[in-house]
């Protein structure tokens, strides 16, 4: 036990970080070690590329890295890439472009671009007291960072505005100051921060010689400065829509595919067990894109779920209706994305997923990333009101199950045409291709 507490882990190399782990934990596990030197490339400047992004980095974690094309977006042509483990993702979001690009493709428009953060006070004084003071160093906080502001300034972003919230009916004493800003192409994170920060030593520093609460002895105090990542105000809207008889499946008339369609999206609405799932399914296509551009997905995933709860009880994203025999499906959803500065230019593969998206700004950046969600929820949509999702999942999840069996190309290419008419499972899987290894070795 002693022996695996540690100090001055991250001071030591990464051979010595890896060795101690092997030694401490993995002594069991033999391959430990030959594996973390697997996955770290070979090239040592890429390598150091990737330990540097954070602290005691060891190797790679690899996940699939993917495109899914025919992505007709406002008129023009996409193929997005995608990073995901999930087996079904990226052969939905293929179907579900193709299926679109045929009736019109995706329509996107990006409803405002604000993100926001906050400077969280305590007060416990006046509360005219604490207005008038807001109202005469308004213009100082602002001043304060002109420094900052400066290279975003002349890319056209900056702070917008900063307003002095009484929080107090939330919570005793609680106060904040509000910042609006226009960040451009970067997702503005790291600039928002630095402002907020500066805001609040410049409010705190004004208000230790403010007269008023020095003679009413009570002065504000910061409790924390940090952006939100909650930017309703940060908003894209995606949609498709098509005449009912186009939406024929098989044997599925239009109109019942879309009643039935129309009909999932509201349970969702109603439901907040279902609205999970089906928002779950909304971010695969969303994180993938996501994740591939070299975006913060989790800021991204907070960020749309409590949206999603916008109206006090957790719902469905998307929607959908039909009106003189037009089925329409569309979704609006809050996203902070960037596409200069942090990951995107320094991850190679990032960068590469800008390259094929045509070196998008943040706001077609949004729009394709909003797409591709409503993709991923049509698809799913699509399945669950038709044939169910177990028979493309499954055929997706028997290429897993042959890579974990480490069958070799005829293997799979047998074990893929036996199981194209039976229902797959593991153990039906593994007993057929033990069956194959027995014959081929009698
Ligand atoms: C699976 O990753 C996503 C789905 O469950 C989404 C949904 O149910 O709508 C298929």
């Amino acid at each position: 036990m002693s022996q695996r507490r540690i100090s001055g882990f991250s001071k030591k190399s990464q051979q010595e970080k890896t060795a101690w782990l092997v030694t401490q934990y993995l002594s069991e596990f033999p391959e430990a070690k030959s594996l973390f030197d697997t996955y770290r490339h070979p090239d040592l400047k890429r390598q150091q590329r990737h330990d540097d992004f954070i602290e005691n980095a060891l190797t790679n974690y690899y996940l699939p890295y993917a495109v899914a094309p025919n992505f007709n977006i406002n008129g023009t042509l996409y193929a997005l890439p995608m990073a995901i483990e999930e087996s079904s993702v990226i052969a939905a979001a293929s179907n579900a472009a193709k299926f679109w690009l045929d009736r019109g493709g995706f329509k996107a428009e990006v409803l405002g671009t604000e993100k926001n953060g906050q400077v969280h006070f305590n007060y416990f004084g006046k509360k005219s007291v604490l207005t008038s003071f807001f109202a005469e160093i308004k213009s100082e906080l602002i001043a304060s960072i002109a420094a900052l502001e400066k290279n975003m300034k002349s890319r056209g972003g900056g702070l917008i505005d900063i307003s002095c919230i009484d929080k107090t009916e939330a919570l005793e004493g609680y106060y904040q100051l509000h910042l609006r800003f226009e960040t451009k192409d970067a997702m503005g994170a790291n600039f928002i921060n630095s402002c907020l920060e500066q805001v609040a030593t410049t409010f705190e520093a004004k208000a230790a010689t403010y007269a008023p609460f020095i003679s009413n002895d009570s002065f504000p105090e910061v409790v924390m400065s940090i952006l939100s990542n909650f930017v309703p105000e940060c908003r894209v809207k995606a949609s498709v829509s098509c005449p009912l008889e186009s939406l024929t499946f098989g044997d599925m008339d239009g109109q019942i595919f879309a009643e039935k369609f129309v009909r999932a999206i509201a349970i969702a609405h109603a439901d907040p067990r279902r609205a999970v799932t089906h928002n779950k399914g909304i971010m695969n296509g969303i994180d993938a894109v996501v994740l591939a551009t070299g975006n913060d997905f989790r800021a991204v995933e907070a960020g749309v779920h409590a949206y999603a709860s916008c109206d006090g009880k957790y719902q469905s994203l998307t929607h959908a209706r039909i009106e003189n025999d037009q089925f329409h499906f569309w979704m609006e959803i809050p996203l902070a994305l960037g596409t200069v500065g942090g990951l995107t230019s320094l991850h190679p593969l990032a960068n590469l997923s800008m390259q094929i998206l045509q070196q998008p700004d943040a706001e077609t950046l949004m729009q394709i990333v909003a797409v591709a969600g409503l993709a991923q929820n049509f698809a799913a949509v699509k399945s669950l009101v038709t044939t169910g999702i177990q028979k493309g999942h499954m055929k997706m999840h028997l290429m897993n199950i042959l890579s974990q069996l480490e069958a070799s190309p005829d293997e799979k290419k047998e074990t893929i045409t036996y199981f194209d008419d039976k229902v797959i499972s593991h153990s039906a899987v593994t007993s057929y291709v033990k069956s194959l290894r027995k014959k081929a070795s009698s």
